[in-house]
């Protein structure tokens, strides 16, 4: 199998794109997926401080390496969540990633730990509430991720969601006609009030073998556990379908998703834009002032709940 490019022999071999490369033409490719998302979608310019939050995984690493080598100013936002027996790996991975490759660039990583600031671990704190724990890490990390950027003045945030997080996604809102969420599906959601960062995902167009590719060619020494509260057992049966399709009929999870976005960017799929929708229900949380529809947002609900069940 030679390079579809430049006829060396190829690493790696892309059904979906009917093509194979070698590790050069395929960083080249990468590159150009990357850069595709960013000016289709309008994710951010050159002159942009962007804030890439990084799990230690493949994808957020790979993210942040792609970025840097592109020329971008990014920096680099880690949450550990005190996790035993993950987080400590993956932060170790993160500041041996930061300190070699962004550091060359000029780059710079800020940590967020739970137990410090939060008073407890993750696992912890779900029990005190009373809630699963990957719904009281989301809650934590969304709100930790938007503060961050906002407190450091970044222009974006970007996470490593790629096309097998979007398209399982997708699926799962789809079976249940969760319209609600699929406003919220786009890989670039605008800065719609004060106090909300714009949040972009770069990757959506690599799969999570493509970036696992991507990693280990460019010697990107990541955690390859996952975490071990499971992500949703759901998330995981619909990526396993998708790629049972997409082994069949390569091409099939970017048509699915790609597809679901060219629709959204109809003028006349969302009358009213999300931007509108959120300017007209959010206002300042009467406990910390980050946005919220609500009177307290969910952070600072949960922060009480655990407040009250520790004392
Ligand atoms: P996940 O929901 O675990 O698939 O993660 C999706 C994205 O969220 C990752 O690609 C990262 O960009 C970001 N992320 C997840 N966990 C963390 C963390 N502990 N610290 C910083 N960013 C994270
Ligand atoms: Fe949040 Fe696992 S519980 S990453
Ligand atoms: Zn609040």
């Amino acid at each position: 199998m030679n390079c579809t490019k430049c006829k060396i022999k190829a690493v790696i071999k892309l059904p979906r794109h009917n093509a194979a490369f070698c590790k050069d033409c395929f960083n080249g490719f990468v590159h150009d997926q990357v850069a595709k998302a960013i000016k289709s979608q309008k994710m951010f310019s050159k002159d942009n401080r962007i804030l890439v939050a990084v799990s230690g995984g493949k994808d957020s690493l790979a993210l942040w390496d792609i970025l840097l080598k592109m020329g971008y100013k990014a920096d680099a936002l880690y949450v550990n969540l005190g996790i035993g027996g993950y987080s400590k790996p993956s932060h170790i991975k993160v500041v041996r990633f930061a300190e070699t490759v962004a550091a060359a660039h000029g780059a710079t990583l800020h940590v967020h730990t739970v137990e410090l600031d939060e008073g407890a671990g993750i696992r912890e704190l779900a029990m005190l509430v009373h809630r699963p724990t990957c719904s009281t890490c989301g809650t934590i990390k969304r709100y930790q991720f938007n503060r961050a950027a906002i407190e450091h003045k970044y222009d974006v945030m970007a996470t490593g969601h790629n096309l097998d997080d979007e398209a399982a996604r997708l699926l799962g809102n789809v079976l249940r006609w969760q319209e609600e969420y699929l406003d919220k599906q786009a890989p670039s959601l605008p800065a719609s009030v004060e106090g909300f960062a714009k949040k972009v995902k770069p990757l959506y167009r690599l799969t999570e073998r493509e970036l696992a590719a991507y990693a280990v060619l460019n010697r990107i020494d990541y955690i390859v556990e996952e975490c071990p509260m499971a992500k949703g057992a759901r998330t995981l049966l619909y990526k396993e379908v998708l790629n049972r399709l997409e082994t069949e009929s390569p091409g099939t999870k970017q048509a699915f998703y790609w597809g679901f976005l060219d629709k959204q960017s109809k003028p006349e799929a969302s009358p009213t834009t999300m931007a509108e929708k959120d300017q007209a229900a959010l206002h300042p949380c009467s406990a910390c002032g980050q946005p919220t529809t609500v009177e307290i947002c969910s952070y600072c609900k949960l922060m009480a709940r655990a407040g009250s069940a520790k004392s």
